[in-house]
């Protein structure tokens, strides 16, 4: 939710621009998921998060109002569950940002399991032809089966010199994905030093993941003529930290963020956390 939620908040900034952008989703998934599934925890993990994110909208209509970046998530889950007449449906990130896209904007999906990109490809059309019936031309969309860090040379820079990169990995091995996430976001920069990068992270031990981002940040190529780069890290957490759960909480690692992108997160941020952790036993913090 935290990632979706970001997602939707960097392109309310990043389109404001009228110049089209390329969103570049390196690890896209299959694009809709089912959660009611019973082979994984996602029912009850949802019970806890989306779904009691809505029954709080629905019970009071104005509680997410003053952060239009939570409301506009809560849109596009609605949408996709009253498009496919399925309760249970949510939309992973590639429906999420396709909902946001505007027709001069690229979308380049890449998915490197054979049945997930499958699945993708179903979903993305059947999206993107539910989108020309209604709400008129979607942006264009590119989806290929490949490893998404390997894709990068090929796409970046765009055209449009303007682009969203989105990291968006497993982390099933312990190291490989955060050294890769290091290297990608390292090669996002050298190719457009103005593209914004966002990748998703899992915070388990504080510890590992603080030196992780540090390290991380440190390692970027720093602009031309001396000026910082800007970085910044959203995160949220659902137990005390450090509390040995699977999973007890993410973030996201947003380098180049778009202007005033920092100053709304500090409102929607706390309002997310307050919603999914109402004990207030775990905490948020942009960093
Ligand atoms: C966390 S899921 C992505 C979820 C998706 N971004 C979303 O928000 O809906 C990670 C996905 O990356 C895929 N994947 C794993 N390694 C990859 C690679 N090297 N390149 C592209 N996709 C990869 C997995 O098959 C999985 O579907």
């Amino acid at each position: 939710m935290l990632k979706h939620v970001t997602l939707l908040a960097l392109l309310r900034s990043l389109t404001k621009k009228d110049k089209g952008l390329l969103l570049l989703d390196t690890h896209a998934g299959r694009g809709l998921y089912d959660l009611s599934s019973s082979e994984s925890k996602q029912a009850n993990e949802a019970a806890k998060g989306i779904e009691r994110l809505l029954v709080h909208a629905a019970q009071d209509g104005t509680r997410f109002a003053p952060f239009p970046e939570i409301a506009d998530y809560l849109k596009v889950v609605r949408e996709t569950r009253q498009r496919t007449s399925d309760r249970q449906a949510y939309p992973g990130s590639p429906l999420i940002a396709l909902a946001a896209l505007r027709p001069q904007d690229r979308l380049t999906l890449i998915e490197s399991q054979p049945a997930e990109h499958a699945a993708l490809r179903e979903a993305v059309k059947n999206a993107s032809r539910y989108a020309r019936e209604h709400d008129g031309t979607p942006a264009s969309i590119t989806i290929e089966c490949a490893d998404g860090y390997g894709r990068l040379a090929a796409w970046l820079p765009p055209i449009e010199r303007r682009a969203l990169v989105v990291i968006d990995p497993p982390y099933e091995d312990t190291t490989s994905d955060f050294k890769a996430a290091e290297r990608a976001s390292q090669e996002a920069l050298r190719r457009l030093a103005n593209a914004v990068t966002a990748i998703w992270y899992p915070i388990k031990q504080v510890k590992d993941t603080d030196t992780w981002r540090t390290k991380l940040i440190s390692a970027l190529p720093q602009k031309a003529g001396g000026e910082a780069l800007s970085t910044l890290a959203l995160e949220l957490w659902i137990h005390p930290l450090d509390t040995r759960v699977g999973l007890n909480g993410s973030g996201m690692l947003i380098i180049n963020p778009p202007f005033q992108f920092e100053e709304h997160a500090r409102q929607w941020l706390p309002a997310l956390h307050a919603a999914l952790d109402p004990e207030s036993r775990g905490g948020c913090a942009v960093r």
